[in-house]
């Protein structure tokens, strides 16, 4: 009893010092952010700095208005697409449940509404997500492939179809993860061999057929040697991706020039929790393939190329975080020539600085419109404002020629914003920090909500029947399939 008593105590005490410890956090925010206001306005009478501050976060209001992505807090008006250069790569940072999805789809919208394909990568690999798509889709005419583990609609994607044999043995090569150079170097060597016989032979080349010719191998010691190799397809294979690219001959199955060509849409479901490594390794090999065709169209001029040059292309890249690989930095700065535009999602910078710690600078370089959300963790405050801050203090002098701003002369930009570091975690759901390389600004928008527009507020129940029928075929076709992939794949 008396425990408890003491327990009860000690509990309310640890509410309390809570509370007080709370109240005291906001307390010093508040006057720090005052305080900034106060330097920063003194700053703009002398220096024409402009400061974003707590009114800014403070005013709720949104835009209902499907051409513009939200409503700018600073500039006290609708922040259009129109306005927004996305042709020069998008970088989105904000904690989960903050908003970034909702931005996906009002860029989405936005890409289909001017004409351009849309990629989208969805590593959660939720139906919702396939649902939103096909029915922006439906709204503005285009066909949808899907690549989606829970998804049934006959499409193969054939990863090899235009590639020569040292693309498709980089393919494989880049998509998994290598700890040790001496069988990296082995199952390299086994893989040119096996794709070069498969090719010389004329037979179908898929991941099935490069497996069976690997396990053929009968010497022992060079089996063991590329043991990480095979089991590596072996677990594409045997998984439920495994039938999405198993084709039956070398012309069947799509890639990107094919959706390029048709001006249609893909959905890449990878469901990176439910099948962890492989669907990294999935979504590795298809930001390869974008790779290889943005390399491919500017290759040399022809006609097929000049036709796909007219359609342009932009990729999402939904929690970019478990798929990315230093290869990323080369698709994003080869790719714009190619009219391909990236759009890039993750939840903290730590999710960049997993795989390199010089791909962050990279990356923030490389994207002209980077939209911050809500920030929790202190070093990416830390770095955000500081990229802030550099953008924001680099003054560029322009002259007007003609009319036309020129990059020379004397006459500075006439507004730069400034943000307190605080204001980073202080964002809303559904509110960012926008910054852009050029025009240089800094801005804080009330991102509309996407299901405002008319493509998807009018768009059916969350599942239409045909989508539940379609989704229940598909699961009783895994499982027929599973039970008889280890039997069909060697027979
Ligand atoms: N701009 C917005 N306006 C209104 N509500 C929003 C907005 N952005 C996000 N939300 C709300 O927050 C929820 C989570 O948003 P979501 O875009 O899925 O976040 P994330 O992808 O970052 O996890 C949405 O379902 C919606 O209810
Ligand atoms: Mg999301």
């Amino acid at each position: 009893m008396k425990d408890k008593e003491k327990n009860d105590q000690s509990n309310a005490a640890s509410d309390i010092i809570d509370i007080l410890a709370e109240l005291i956090y906001t307390l010093v925010a508040d006057t720090l952010v005052f305080s900034w206001k106060l330097i920063s306005d003194s700053l703009s009478n002398n220096d024409g700095v402009k400061s974003l501050s707590l009114d800014n976060i403070n005013d709720s209001t949104q835009s209902i208005n499907s051409l513009a992505l939200g409503y700018s807090t600073s500039q006290k008006k609708d922040l259009l697409f129109s306005d927004i250069d996305t042709g020069r790569h998008n970088l989105v940072v904000g904690a989960s449940g903050f908003g970034k999805t909702t931005i996906s789809e009002n860029f989405i919208e936005n890409d289909l509404r001017n004409h351009i394909s849309v990629i989208s990568f969805d590593p959660k690999g939720s139906t919702e997500s396939i649902i939103t798509l096909n029915s922006l889709c439906e709204f503005y005419g285009r066909k949808m492939y899907v690549f989606s583990e829970h998804y049934h609609t006959g499409d193969k994607f054939n990863l090899f179809k235009g590639l020569d044999t040292t693309q498709a043995v980089a393919l494989i090569m880049r998509s998994f993860k290598w700890e040790n150079g001496f069988y990296k170097t082995k199952s390299e060597t086994a893989l040119y061999q096996v794709i070069r016989e498969v090719r010389e032979r004329d037979e179908v080349l898929s991941f099935h057929t490069i497996l069976k010719k690997l396990d053929e191998e009968e010497d022992k010691k060079s089996k063991e040697m590329i043991a990480g190799l095979i089991s590596y397809l072996q677990g594409i294979c045997f998984s439920s991706f495994g039938r999405l690219f198993d084709i039956k001959s070398n012309d069947e199955g799509y890639n990107i020039s094919d959706i390029r060509g048709e001006g249609a849409c893909l959905y890449i479901g990878l469901s990176t929790q439910g099948y962890g490594d492989i669907a990294k390794g999935i979504g590795k090999i298809f930001l390869c393939s974008l790779l290889f065709h943005s390399y491919e169209v500017l290759k040399e001029r022809n006609s097929l190329n000049d036709k796909l040059l007219t359609n342009p292309i932009s990729v999402h890249f939904d929690e970019l975080g478990s798929i990315l690989v230093e290869d990323f930095i080369d698709l994003k700065n080869k790719c714009r020539e190619a009219k391909i535009r990236i759009y890039s999602y993750i939840q903290s910078l730590a999710d960049i600085d997993a795989v390199s710690p010089f791909l962050k600078r990279q990356i923030f370089e490389n994207s002209n419109n980077i939209f911050i959300q809500k920030q929790c963790s202190p070093d990416d405050v830390d770095f955000l404002s500081k990229s802030v801050s550099t953008i924001a203090s680099k003054k560029l002098t322009k002259i007007i020629e003609n009319g036309v701003e020129q990059n020379l002369g004397t006459t500075r930009e006439a507004f730069q914003y400034v943000l307190h570091p605080s204001m980073f975690s202080r964002l809303k759901i559904g509110q960012c920090v926008l910054i852009r390389h050029d025009p240089k600004c800094v801005d804080i928008i009330n991102v509309r909500y996407s299901k405002t527009s008319e493509a998807l507020s009018t768009r059916k129940a969350p599942l239409t029947i045909n989508d539940r029928v379609l989704i229940r075929e598909t699961v009783d076709l895994y499982k027929s399939t599973q039970k008889t992939t280890n039997i069909d794949m060697f027979s």
